[in-house]
């Protein structure tokens, strides 16, 4: 069973202004496809408390993936790629590009989204826009074959059959 974490990235959110609708649906949609939910924390739109909690995830606990949401938009404190762009050694932007292809048939809006996604180590971080609407739309675009992608990082395959 793979093992997450969850970051919500919220300044309202962190001061208990704003519940976090967000961070609940990943872990349910989660979940549902069989992973564990190690982790999950609400922290304020800070690049060093993102960063800094994502290496927590990746280099302590090992967590197979990282899935944040919130902080990718334009406005003046949306930080969270750029906190990722920290962690990262390798980029996978065809992870990004697929959410933002397919929400793009859903709304133009979805060009707004900055989300970068990669890998540290054994780790696989991916950022989600903020909204409830989003989280469901953008995860449901990648959340099948983000599986494969964690077998092969973590070495529990290197084959990727006919499909
Ligand atoms: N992607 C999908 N699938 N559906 C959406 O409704 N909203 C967009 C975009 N991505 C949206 C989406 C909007 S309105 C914004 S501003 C950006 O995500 C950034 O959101 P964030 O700043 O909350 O991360």
């Amino acid at each position: 069973m793979y093992q997450v974490g969850i970051i919500t990235a919220s300044d309202k959110g962190s001061k208990g202004e704003r519940e976090d609708l967000s961070g609940r649906l990943i872990q349910t949609l989660i979940e549902e496809k069989g992973y564990r939910v190690h982790r999950y924390v609400v922290l304020p739109d800070d690049e060093e408390a993102l960063a800094k909690e994502m290496l927590y995830m990746a280099d302590e606990l090992q967590l197979n993936l990282i899935l944040t949401t919130g902080g990718t938009g334009f406005s003046q404190r949306d930080i969270t790629p750029e906190a990722t762009l920290k962690v990262i050694t390798r980029q996978a932007p065809g992870i990004s590009e697929a959410m933002r292809y397919n929400s793009l048939q859903i709304t133009p809006k979805a060009m707004l989204s900055r989300g970068i996604s990669g890998i540290r180590g054994k780790t696989l971080i991916v950022n989600l826009p903020g909204s409830p609407k989003a989280v469901k739309e953008s995860l449901g675009f990648i959340i099948d074959t983000l599986h494969h992608g964690i077998q092969i990082l973590v070495g529990d395959t290197s084959e990727c059959g006919q499909k």
